[in-house]
C-alpha cells in the first residue's frame, strides 16, 4: 500500500490564523484558504500541512485541542473541510493535519471530566499525582516532582481545592496526555483513523517523542539546567512502542505519511524513529541549524556558519539509506529566516532569501516551506509586549523580568528577537487595506508594517521575484532524480563563510554552492569536478561561466549539474 510519494513532495505549511481572512473577522479561515490554493499550487507544492484546524480555546492558538474530531467554528464547518479536500483533491495537493497527541486543552470534555469526578474512568487519561508536603513544619505543598514545562515554571498545576496535580509540559491549559493508559491510545487511534478516511494523506505529530515518560515519576536531579525533567520524558522508554502501534493499527493501513516535530531528540532514538525497518515515523524534523544563531531561541549569539552547516547536513549523512529526511528553514515556531543569521535584511532580502532556498533544499529531504517564506516575509518591527500575541513571549518575558531580573526593555529586545509572533503576522498578499489579508477588520495579530514593500502581488511582478525563485528551484527539485535521491557529501565543513556539498545519484552528480555572507568571498570548485563538465543549473545571480576559483557575490548560490 505504501507509496514514495512523500519523497517528491513539495511541502507547504499553512497557519491557518493568518493566512487569509474570508470573512473580515479578523481571522484566516478555510474559505480564505480555498482561494488560495492555486497560489500554493504554481509555486510548486504538492502537499499542504495545516496546523490545527480543530476546535480549540486557542490559549496556544490551536496547539491545545478541546475536540480532534470537529472544526473550530472560527476556522469554518466541517463542509467547509471537506470542500477544502476536494478543492486540494482537484489541484493534486495532498492533505496533512497536524496532531496534538501529547496533550489536550483544559477544556476537552475528558479533562473537565476528569476534574469533576475523581471516580471518572477520564482521570487517567492525564497525568495525576498527589503532590508533597515540604518545609520544616511539612506544610508547604509543592509539585509532586521537580520538571519545569518548555514554557517556563513548574510542568504541575495544582487542582483547585485538593492536594493534587496534574502534569502540562507546555501551558498549564495543555495537560499532558497519559500515553500509559490503553484507552488513551484507543482514542487516539480512533482520532487517526477518523482523518484518514476522510482523504487526509498523513500527519505531523506535535512534540511526539514526549508521549512516553519514565515511570515512576521522579526528580531531576541532574546539575541545573534550563529545563528541568528531559531525561524523564523525552525519548521515553515506550516511545518506539507507541509509535509502532500508531503505525499498526491505523498508519499502515492508509498510503500515508508522518512526520513528527521532536523536541531535542538522541541521535541514535532519531534514527530508530525513522528507520524503514522499524516501522515506526517516516520522517522528523530536526532544527538543529536554527540554533546557529542563538541559545534556547531568546538569547542571541553571534552566527556560525559552521554550527548551521553541521545542523542541515549532518542527518543528510546519518540517516541516507535508511530512512527518509526533511528540509525547514521556518516554521510558525521561529522568526523569518531572512531576518536572522547575521544577515543585512534590508540590503539583502532577495539574494538571501534565495541564497537560503537554494542551499537548504537542495539537500536530500523533503522541504517544508512556511507560508510568507516563499516571498521573502520578514520579521515586525513590534514596539512593545502589548503587539505580542503568543502566550510563550509574555511567559518567557516575565520569567526574565521576574525570576532573572533582566530589566524590562532588555527582555523586550530578546523577546522581539526570538518571537514566535514573526511567523504569525498575517500573510502579506498586496498593498491594500490589511496587505490583502481582508477587507478592514483589525486582525488578530498585527500587520508587518512593511507590507506595502513586501507582499506577493509585488514580489511576483518584480524582476527580482523571491517567489519565482522558489518555483524554479522547486521545479528541479520535485523531477530531478538527483535533487530528490542523490546522497549528499559536504566540502569544506570549517569553512565560515562558503557552504558546499554535492549530491550524487546513479553516477550523475550536482553540486550546490553559496556564499553565506555579506562579503563578496572565494569559492574553489573542489578537484574532483572538471570544469569542462560542469553546467549552471540555477543561481540568484547571472553569473553564466564556471571557473576553479570564483569570487562570490553577497549571498551568492549556485546550483551546478555536471554533464
Ligand atoms: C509544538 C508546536 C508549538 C506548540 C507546542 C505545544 O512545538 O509547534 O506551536 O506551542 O508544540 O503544543
Amino acid at each position: 500500500m505504501k507509496t514514495n510519494w512523500y519523497k517528491e513532495a513539495v511541502v507547504y505549511q499553512v497557519y491557518p490564523f493568518s493566512f487569509m481572512d474570508s470573512d473580515n473577522d479578523g481571522m484566516g479561515d478555510i474559505p480564505g484558504i480555498i482561494s488560495k490554493l492555486d497560489y500554493i499550487k504554481d509555486l510548486g507544492a504538492t502537499a499542504i500541512w495545516f496546523s490545527p484546524l480543530y476546535v480549540s480555546p486557542c490559549r496556544d492558538y490551536g496547539y491545545d485541542v478541546a475536540d480532534y474530531k470537529a472544526i473550530d467554528p472560527k476556522f469554518g464547518t466541517m463542509e467547509d473541510f471537506d470542500r477544502l479536500m476536494e478543492e486540494c483533491r482537484k489541484r493534486g495537493l495532498r492533505v496533512i493535519m497536524d496532531m496534538v497527541l501529547n496533550h489536550t486543552s483544559d477544556q476537552h470534555p475528558w479533562f473537565r471530566e476528569a476534574l469533576k469526578d475523581k471516580n471518572s474512568p477520564y482521570r487517567d487519561y492525564y497525568i495525576i499525582r498527589k503532590g508533597r508536603w515540604a518545609g520544616r513544619k511539612k506544610n508547604k505543598l509543592i509539585p509532586p516532582t521537580n520538571w519545569t514545562s518548555s514554557f517556563t515554571g513548574s510542568a504541575w498545576q495544582r487542582i483547585d481545592g485538593t492536594d493534587e496535580f496534574y502534569l502540562h509540559l507546555f501551558a498549564p491549559e495543555q495537560p499532558d496526555l497519559n500515553w500509559e493508559n490503553p484507552a488513551v491510545r484507543d482514542e487516539i487511534i480512533d482520532i487517526l483513523k477518523f482523518w484518514l478516511d476522510k482523504g487526509v494523506s498523513g500527519f505531523r505529530f506535535d512534540v511526539f517523542n514526549m508521549y512516553s515518560k519514565v515511570y515512576p515519576l521522579r526528580d531531576d536531579r541532574s546539575p541545573v539546567r534550563f529545563q528541568k525533567g528531559t531525561p524523564y520524558y523525552v525519548d521515553g522508554p515506550r516511545m518506539h512502542e507507541f509509535l509502532k502501534e500508531m503505525n499498526d493499527r491505523a498508519l499502515s493501513l492508509y498510503d500515508s505519511y508522518t512526520v513528527g516535530e521532536s523536541y531535542i531528540p538522541d541521535p541514535e532514538h532519531a534514527s530508530r524513529y525513522i528507520s524503514e525497518e522499524s516501522g515506526e515515523l517516516d520522517t522528523i524534523f530536526d532544527f538543529e541549524h536554527l540554533n546557529a544563531d542563538n541559545n534556547l531561541k531568546f538569547m542571541p549569539k553571534p552566527f556560525d556558519l559552521r554550527v548551521f552547516k553541521k545542523g542541515l547536513i549532518e542527518p543528510q549523512l546519518r540517516h541516507h539509506g535508511r530512512g527518509w529526511n526533511t528540509l525547514v528553514l521556518e516554521n510558525h515556531d521561529n522568526p523569518r529566516s531572512v531576518s536572522r543569521f547575521g544577515i543585512n535584511t534590508k540590503k539583502y532580502r532577495y539574494e538571501a532569501a534565495t541564497f537560503l532556498a537554494l542551499v537548504t533544499f537542495m539537500g536530500w529531504g523533503t522541504p517544508f516551506i512556511y507560508q510568507g517564506e516563499e516571498i521573502g516575509m520578514t520579521n515586525s518591527d513590534f514596539r512593545s509586549m502589548s503587539q505580542l500575541k503568543d502566550p510563550v513571549s509574555h511567559f518567557v518575558y516575565d520569567m526574565m523580568t521576574g525570576q532573572l531580573h533582566i530589566p524590562g526593555k532588555a527582555a523586550f529586545a530578546m523577546i522581539r528577537r526570538g518571537a514566535r509572533d514573526h511567523a504569525r503576522t498575517p500573510m502579506q498578499w498586496d498593498g491594500s487595506v490589511n496587505a490583502g489579508f481582508n477587507t478592514g477588520a483589525e486582525p488578530w495579530q498585527c500587520i508587518n508594517s512593511n507590507y506595502r514593500d513586501i507582499n506577493a502581488e509585488k514580489d511576483l511582478a518584480s524582476e527580482k521575484s523571491v517567489y519565482r525563485f522558489y518555483q524554479k528551484l522547486l521545479e528541479i527539485k520535485k523531477t530531478d532524480k538527483t535533487a530528490i535521491y542523490g546522497e549528499t557529501i559536504e566540502y569544506d565543513p570549517d569553512n565560515r563563510k562558503i557552504i558546499m556539498y554535492s549530491r550524487t545519484y546513479e553516477g550523475r552528480r550536482l553540486l550546490i554552492a553559496g556564499n553565506f555572507s555579506g562579503k563578496k568571498t572565494e569559492c574553489i570548485i573542489p578537484d574532483d569536478f572538471a570544469l569542462t563538465e560542469l553546467n549552471i543549473k540555477l543561481t540568484n545571480y547571472d553569473r553564466n561561466r564556471v571557473e576553479r576559483v570564483m569570487e562570490l557575490e553577497p549571498y551568492e548560490a549556485i546550483l551546478f549539474e555536471e554533464m
